[in-house]
C-alpha cells in the first residue's frame, strides 16, 4: 500500500449493532456486507461469533458469500478483508476464527482494556497480568491466522507509557494492526492527534505495523479525533455508517471518507472508497437497524444539499461553488430516475434492479416482479427508489411466521374505525380476528395482536412516502420491545398505508418470532397492555 493510502474499517455489523435496538436479522447483514463491498471498504468487520450462533453465522455466510471474490465492476482486485471480534478468551478466539476462516483474507481482532479505571474495576487485573493475557491471547491467535488485530480498550484514558509497553509485547507476540479506539469519546482532537503520534513515536516496532483510530462520538468529536489521528501517522479508520454504534456512536463512515476527500490538499490522504455509493449504503443501514438518518446530517441527510434561503439559491444559480463543497453525484445524492412503467417487461425490471446492484434471480425476481407489476397498476411511474424498496423485501426478508391474507378497514368521521384481519400462520391454518381501534392502523394492530398474542410493546412507528406524490409507495416502519426487553423492529412497503402499517407490524413480531421460538409459534398469554402508543 502507499504511505498515503487509508484502510477503511467498516464495523456497522458488530460496533453498530451494538446500538440499542439496531440488531439485524443475517439476511439484512449479509445485505449489508454486500453493500460495504461495493462501496470498496478494505475491512468488514462482521460480528462478534462468540456472542450468539446467529452471530457466528451470519459471519460465516458473510466470510463465504462476501470474502470469497471481489465484487464484479468493481477497482478492486481483492475481496475484503473479513474480521470477526474477540474478548482475549480462547474460546472467543476459536469462535472468531471459526467465523472468518471461510474468507480468503480472515483477520482476527482482539481486545483488553488498558486505562486504570478498567483495569481496576472491570477486569480486576494488574497491568503486569493484563499484559501477560494480551500476549498470550494474541499468540493464540496468530497460531489459527496471520492477520491479527489488537486493540488496547479505552486506550484514550490510559497512560500512553504503559500503553507503548503493551504495544510493543504484542507486536513482539504477532499483532499485525494496533487500532487505538478512544472507546467512551473522551478526548479532544490534539490529545488523539498526539497520542497516536506518541504511539508511532515510542512504541519499537509500530512503524512495521499498521496503527488504527476507532473513535466514538460522545462529545461529537468522533470524525474530527479519527482525522487528527490519520494525520498524525494512523493508515486505518474503524468507521460505521451514519455514524451508528454504541450510545452516541462510532465516527461516521461517509464524513471521514468526504474530509479526506474534500480536503485532499490540506490532509494529504486518500482511501479506495467509491464514494457514489455513500448514500446507497446509508439508506440500506438505516433501514435494516430502523435508525432514521436525520435530513440534516452531513454528506447523506436529505437536506445536506438543499439549498432553501433566497441569497443561498440566487449563489447556485450563478455558481454551484459558491454554497457547495461537494456535488451531490460524487456522493450518490442525485434525484431518483423515472425508470420503469406498467409496459416495462421482466428483462428491463432485472435489468435495472441489477444497475442498481439489487440482482434478483428465481423465485425472488419472479415474486418482486409480480409486485412491481401491481404497483404499476396503481402509480404512473415507478421510480429507483420504489425498486429498491421492493428489491430490498426479497433480498433480506423478515423471517415469516405469520403471513397476511387479508386486511379490510372501514374508518371515516362518523364510525369508530374497524378492522378485520385474516393472517395465516407458520403451519397454513388461517386465523380472523375483527377489532375496533383509535385509528384505522390501531384497529389493525389490536386485531393482529389477538392473533398472534406476543406479549410485545409498541415502541416506534414512523410512515414515509418512498417518492414524492400522491400515490408514492409508502413504507412504514415499527419498533416493538418483547418482555425479554429486547427490541425487534420490521418494514412493509404498500400503496395503501394501513396495509404497510401491518405488514411491518407483523415483520416486526415474526423478527421477535425469529429469535424467541426458533420456528415454534406458542402463544403466551399477554402480560402487558398491547400497545403504549396508539399509531
Ligand atoms: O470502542 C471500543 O473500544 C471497541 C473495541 C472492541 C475496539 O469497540
Ligand atoms: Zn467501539
Amino acid at each position: 500500500m502507499k504511505p498515503d493510502y487509508v484502510r477503511i474499517f467498516d464495523t456497522s455489523l458488530r460496533d453498530g449493532e451494538q446500538a440499542p435496538g439496531a440488531s439485524m436479522t443475517s439476511a439484512e447483514k449479509l445485505e449489508v456486507a454486500r453493500a460495504l463491498a461495493r462501496l470498496g471498504v478494505d475491512v468488514i468487520e462482521a460480528g462478534f461469533p462468540a456472542a450468539s450462533p446467529d452471530d457466528l453465522a451470519a459471519v460465516q455466510s458473510i466470510a463465504a458469500e462476501v470474502g470469497q471474490e471481489p465484487v464484479a465492476g468493481r477497482p478492486q482486485t481483492e475481496p475484503p478483508i473479513i474480521c470477526g471480534l474477540a474478548r482475549c478468551t480462547r474460546s472467543d478466539i476459536e469462535a472468531a476464527w471459526i467465523g472468518v476462516k471461510g474468507s480468503k483474507h480472515p483477520r482476527i481482532h482482539t481486545f483488553l482494556a488498558t486505562s486504570d479505571i478498567h483495569l481496576q474495576h472491570k477486569l480486576r487485573m494488574s497491568r503486569a497480568e493484563m499484559t501477560a493475557r494480551a500476549v498470550e491471547m494474541v499468540t493464540f491467535a496468530r497460531s489459527r491466522c496471520t492477520d491479527i488485530e489488537f486493540s488496547p480498550e479505552d486506550a484514550g484514558r490510559s497512560d500512553p507509557k504503559f500503553l507503548y509497553q503493551v504495544l510493543e509485547a504484542v507486536i513482539k507476540a504477532g499483532a499485525t494492526t494496533l487500532n487505538i479506539p478512544d472507546t467512551v469519546g473522551y478526548t479532544m482532537p490534539d490529545e488523539f492527534g498526539a497520542l497516536i503520534g506518541g504511539i508511532i513515536k515510542h512504541t519499537p516496532g509500530a512503524k512495521d505495523v499498521i496503527i488504527s483510530v476507532h473513535c466514538h462520538d460522545d462529545l461529537g468529536l468522533a470524525v474530527a479525533n479519527s482525522l487528527a489521528g490519520l494525520r498524525a501517522g494512523a493508515r486505518q479508520a474503524e468507521v460505521t455508517i451514519n455514524g451508528i454504534g454504541e450510545r452516541a456512536g462510532n465516527a461516521s463512515l461517509e464524513e471521514v471518507v468526504m474530509a479526506i476527500r474534500t480536503r485532499g490538499e490540506k490532509i494529504g490522504l486518500r482511501t479506495g472508497i467509491d464514494a457514489t455509493q455513500l448514500c446507497r449504503a446509508s439508506k440500506l443501514i438505516s433501514r435494516s437497524t430502523n435508525y432514521p438518518v436525520p435530513p440534516n446530517k452531513a454528506i447523506v441527510g436529505t437536506n445536506a444539499f438543499a439549498h432553501e434561503s433566497g441569497i443561498h439559491q440566487d449563489g447556485m444559480i450563478k455558481n454551484a461553488l459558491t454554497y457547495e463543497i461537494m456535488r451531490p453525484e460524487d456522493v450518490g445524492a442525485t434525484q431518483t430516475m423515472l425508470v420503469l412503467g406498467k409496459h416495462s417487461g421482466r428483462s428491463a425490471f432485472s435489468k435495472r434492479l441489477t444497475e442498481l446492484g439489487y440482482p434478483l434471480e428465481g423465485d425472488a425476481l419472479l415474486k418482486a416482479f409480480n409486485e412491481f407489476k401491481k404497483l404499476a397498476d396503481r402509480k404512473k411511474a415507478v421510480h429507483d427508489a420504489d425498486l429498491v424498496a421492493l428489491a430490498s423485501d426479497e433480498r433480506s426478508p423478515a423471517p415469516e411466521f405469520w403471513t397476511l391474507e387479508h386486511l379490510l378497514v372501514v374508518c371515516g368521521t362518523t364510525d369508530q374505525p374497524t378492522a378485520n384481519v385474516r393472517l395465516r400462520d407458520p403451519d397454513g391454518q388461517t386465523h380472523s380476528h375483527a377489532a375496533v381501534g383509535t385509528g384505522p392502523v390501531d384497529a389493525t394492530y389490536k386485531a393482529i395482536d389477538a392473533i398472534v398474542r406476543l406479549p410485545v410493546t409498541l415502541l416506534e412507528f414512523g410512515i414515509s412516502g418512498v417518492t414524492g406524490g400522491i400515490d408514492a409507495l409508502a413504507e412504514a416502519t415499527v419498533r416493538v420491545r418483547h418482555e425479554d426487553q429486547r427490541s425487534s423492529h420490521g418494514h412493509g412497503a404498500d400503496t395503501d398505508i394501513v396495509v404497510a402499517s401491518a405488514k411491518a407490524y407483523l415483520a416486526s413480531l415474526n423478527h421477535v418470532l425469529s429469535r424467541t421460538s426458533s420456528g415454534h409459534v406458542q402463544h403466551p398469554q399477554r402480560t402487558s397492555a398491547p400497545t403504549e402508543v396508539s399509531p
